[in-house]
């Protein structure tokens, strides 16, 4: 995918601007604050439906207004889209695809962004949601379908929660089976969740040790594993996760079901749902060590970059609309210069590359060719 064109209106600090970008690295330099992160986020609005920096929309529309456009001419594999969403402040989005109205969720059909951002470290410091989110994202963007069985999974996990909450610590006044019917909901939809990134994680795992080599700029041992919930409580690392390695979708909803009933009467005075891919973890092994906890600050940060590099490629050779557009917001002025260089010889191939900095020379020549100064919610007239 390629973006020739990006509009906002109304957007963060934005008021108004009309940028045209072309193939290849662009470079957005600015001061602090100026809105350099804010023209990206849009972008990666268009591919995500969301920002990667803000739960809720509220915050992307400019103060006072009421909403906010982004509008952007697509490329993909030489095909022109125009992609268009309004963003209200009250009430739901709406989209169009060539001027034509859509459900938003079309969107990312026609638009495939990788971002990376100082904050990925948290995909090997943070907590497990944010593994999980980065499967869930990638495996959304791999296999479409998901979308629908993941926010299925959460609904039910809601209403579920919400009826073990409200019985007090007894069975439900339905009786036991009203709440069999969640069970099955959420062992079904929660069965195919843990399968599909179980399969996601063994597809992963040769992308990001040979992605870890091209950022650290030597040769590792990688593992990932799936960390499951339903098999939890005897610990290997971190929680009550275990580390599986080959999973029977049989034996997997066998189990499930075993533990739900084990567990009624722990969730019933809980009010929670104990065990499901909600309370799972991706494992990350660096030379057989659990990598949080144990790697060091750089050895982590190759491994988050090794992470978004290796799901960037996987996009790349799967998809059906050409490369996805990687965004690099803040990254390089967290690198040394060793890996500064490697990281950008290692996504020179991709068809667009936007990166951000406020210092200009933090950034490798290879991706400083073109230069966008952005200065108060506008591009900077170059003289
Ligand atoms: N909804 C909004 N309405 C108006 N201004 C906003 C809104 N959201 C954010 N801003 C402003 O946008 C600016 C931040 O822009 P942005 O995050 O893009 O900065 P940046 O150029 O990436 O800076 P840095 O180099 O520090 O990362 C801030 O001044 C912030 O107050
Ligand atoms: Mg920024």
């Amino acid at each position: 995918m390629l973006v020739t064109r990006i509009g906002l209106q109304n957007f963060r600090n934005y008021s108004n601007l009309d940028l045209e970008l072309s193939e290849g690295p662009t470079l957005l330099v600015g001061n602090n604050g100026q809105g350099k992160t804010n023209l990206v986020e849009s972008i990666y609005y268009l591919g995500n439906l969301g920002s990667h920096r803000v739960s809720t929309d509220q915050a992307l529309v400019k103060q006072g207004e009421e909403f906010a456009i982004i509008r952007a001419n697509a490329s993909n594999l030489d095909i022109a889209t125009l992609l268009e969403v309004q963003i209200n402040r009250n009430g739901s989005n709406r989209a169009k695809i060539n001027k034509q109205e859509v459900p938003a969720k079309q969107l990312p059909r026609f638009a495939s962004v990788v971002l990376f951002a100082p904050e990925d470290l948290v995909l090997v410091r943070g907590e497990p949601g944010s593994r999980r989110r980065f499967m869930d994202e990638l495996l959304v963007r791999l296999k479409p379908r998901f979308g629908g069985i993941l926010s299925d999974y959460d609904r039910v996990l809601r209403q579920r929660n919400s009826l073990l909450k409200s019985s007090k610590g007894k069975i439900p006044a339905g009786g036991e089976s009203t709440l069999e019917i969640w069970d099955e909901k959420l062992v079904e939809l929660g069965s195919q969740i843990i399968l599909a990134r179980a399969e996601l994680i063994n597809y992963l795992q040769p992308e990001v040790t040979a992605a870890y080599s091209d950022v650290a700029g030597s040769t590792h041992t990688i593992n990932l594993y799936p960390a499951l919930s339903l098999f939890g409580a005897t610990s290997i690392e971190d929680d009550d996760l275990t580390l599986v390695k080959d999973l029977d979708p049989e034996v997997l909803s066998e189990k499930f079901h075993e533990r739900i009933i084990e567990n009624r009467k722990a969730e019933l005075e809980r009010g929670v749902t104990l065990v499901g891919p909600h309370r799972d973890d991706l494992s990350i092994q660096l030379n057989g060590m659990p990598s949080r906890g144990y790697s060091s600050h750089g050895e982590s940060w190759s491994l988050a970059l090794a992470l978004k590099l290796a799901s960037a490629n996987l996009i790349k050779h799967d998809s059906l609309i050409g490369d996805p557009v990687l965004v690099l917001d803040d990254v390089f002025a967290e690198l040394d210069e060793s890996r500064r260089k490697r990281l950008a010889e290692a996504i020179l191939d991709f068809q667009q590359i936007l990166v951000t900095a406020a210092v200009a020379k933090d950034v490798p020549l290879e991706l400083s060719a073109r230069i966008v100064p952005i200065a108060s919610g506008q591009v900077e007239p170059t003289n």
